[in-house]
Formats: structure tokens, C-alpha cells, sequence
């Protein structure tokens, strides 16, 4: 029970990772605000983590609206008593073009996404882990754009996952000295809806890891209850890859 007593909010528990980290989380015994736009979706991954003993609620939202990173937070006080930490892993991909093809409103959604909407959830996060008196946030970043793996038409992802290693960096050297640690996840290709359901598609990605396979959601997700728990308490302001080598090899 790695996350026995504490309250986390997950992002992106509508499906993929994030659905599987919940899953994860509360039978690690953590209660959980999930969080994501399809309500339901959420209704029946908080169902289903009820059924099994454990606590859940959820709001549904856009991670883009500074509103809704507010509503999470104030959920999770509401509903538990004060935030332990956060997976803000909610996250999109776009049109898949080169960058003269993309039109500025995809660039402007996919960084709105990934990249302000991980600064909103921080910024209201912050203040209740300092109430709670420290803390841990993980934000799910990529291998893509971050590590030498620069691939074509992902110019609006790329750059929305490079900026969340920056933002780690800075958040963590902000916020160290009041016991709040703050990480990114780097996971490799994994079997989600994010990823198309193409078995060719499938196998080029896998064909790209070293592990010769890409990652189930579970996998990524015990990589995040790591950074999550108290196992991880000397680890932040990393960026921590779960890419089945991928970029070793590049
Ligand atoms: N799959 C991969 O190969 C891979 C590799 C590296 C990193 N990642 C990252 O892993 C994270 C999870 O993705 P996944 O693979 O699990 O894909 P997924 O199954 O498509 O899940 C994406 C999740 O993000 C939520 N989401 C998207 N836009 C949102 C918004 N504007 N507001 C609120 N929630 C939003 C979706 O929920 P709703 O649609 O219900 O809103 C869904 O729950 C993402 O950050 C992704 O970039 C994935």
C-alpha cells in the first residue's frame, strides 16, 4: 500500500495511462480525484474503483481551462481533507503534419493542452501541497521531443513535451525547500487510443524499442506510482524514462 492515506489527482483518467494509474493508485490505497472531459468514462472508472473498496471522485473538464484545475484541487479538499500529490498526465498528439501543413489553431490546442494546462494544475496544486505540508506532482511528458527522437509532423507535441522538462525544473528548484517534489515521465510507445489501433502502425512503433514490443498502460503506470510514493523521496526535478530503450539506441 505505497500510497496508503494520501489524495491524488489524476488527469487523463478517462482512458489509456491515466486509467490504468488510477486503477493502480487506489488499489495502492489512494483516494482520487480523476479528472478528464468524457464524464462517462470517469463515472465508470470511479464505479469501478468503489466497487473494489477504494475511493473515487471525478469532475470533467478541459486540463485547459484555469477554472478547472482550480475545481480539481478544491474536489480533492472538499471530498478528502487536502491533496497529496497529482499525475497531470491528461494529454493530446493533434493532426499528425509537417509543420508548413499545421494550421496555428492545432498548435495552439495541443500546447494549450499539454503544456498550459500542466502549468494551470501546478499553479493550483502548489498551494495545497504547501497547506498539506509537501508533496509530490508528475507531469507525463514523452520520448518524443525530448530525448534525440525528433519525429515528423509532431512539431505541436514535441514541443509541448520539451517544455514540460523545463517546467519541471524550474517548479522543482521553486519548490524543494517546502517538501514538494516534482518529476516528469517519459513513457515509450504504449498500447492506448493515443496510439491508433493499426497493427502496422503498432508494429513500426514497437519495432523502435530495443524491448521489441511497445508498453502496456500498466507498465507506465507502476513507473508513475514510483515517482508518486515515498520510494521516490530524494528524486526530483528528474526526467525519468519508461521507453523500453528506445532512446538508448537512437
Ligand atoms: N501512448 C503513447 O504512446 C504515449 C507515449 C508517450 C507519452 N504519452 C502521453 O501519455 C499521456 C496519456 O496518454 P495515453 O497514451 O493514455 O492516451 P489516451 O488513452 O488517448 O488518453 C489521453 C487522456 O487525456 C485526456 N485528455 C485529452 N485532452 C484533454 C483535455 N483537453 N482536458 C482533459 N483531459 C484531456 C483524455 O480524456 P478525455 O478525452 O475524456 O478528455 C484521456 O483520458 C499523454 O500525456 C500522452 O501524451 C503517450
Amino acid at each position: 500500500m505505497r500510497l496508503d492515506g494520501k489524495t491524488l489527482i489524476v488527469t487523463g483518467a478517462s482512458s489509456g495511462i491515466g486509467a490504468a494509474a488510477a486503477r493502480l493508485f487506489a488499489d495502492e490505497g489512494a483516494r482520487l480525484v480523476l479528472g478528464a472531459r468524457r464524464e462517462n468514462l470517469l463515472d465508470a472508472a470511479a464505479a469501478q474503483i468503489t466497487a473494489a473498496g477504494g475511493q473515487a471522485r471525478w469532475l470533467a473538464g478541459d486540463v485547459g481551462d484555469e477554472d478547472y484545475a482550480r475545481g480539481l484541487v478544491r474536489l480533492a479538499e472538499d471530498a478528502f481533507g487536502g491533496l497529496d500529490g497529482a499525475f497531470n498526465n491528461a494529454g493530446m498528439v493533434g493532426d499528425l503534419l509537417p509543420a508548413p501543413d499545421l494550421d496555428s489553431a492545432t498548435w495552439q490546442e495541443v500546447l494549450r493542452t499539454n503544456l498550459t494546462g500542466a502549468f494551470l494544475a501546478a499553479k493550483h496544486q502548489i498551494p495545497a501541497l504547501r497547506r498539506r505540508g509537501g508533496g509530490a506532482i508528475l507531469f507525463t511528458s514523452s520520448f518524443v521531443g525530448t530525448t534525440r527522437a525528433g519525429l515528423p509532423g509532431m512539431a505541436a507535441y514535441a514541443s509541448s513535451k520539451a517544455g514540460l522538462r523545463g517546467l519541471v525544473q524550474s517548479l522543482a528548484a521553486e519548490h524543494g525547500h517546502e517538501g514538494i517534489r516534482i518529476n516528469a515521465l517519459l513513457p515509450g510507445g504504449t498500447l492506448t487510443a493515443m496510439a491508433g489501433d493499426d497493427p502496422a502502425g503498432h508494429d513500426a512503433i514497437a519495432a523502435l524499442h530495443p524491448l521489441g514490443r511497445m508498453a502496456q498502460p500498466e507498465e507506465i503506470a507502476r513507473a508513475a506510482l514510483f515517482l508518486l510514493s515515498d520510494d521516490a523521496s530524494f528524486v526530483s526535478g528528474s526526467a525519468m524514462l519508461a521507453d523500453g530503450a528506445l532512446s538508448a539506441r537512437l
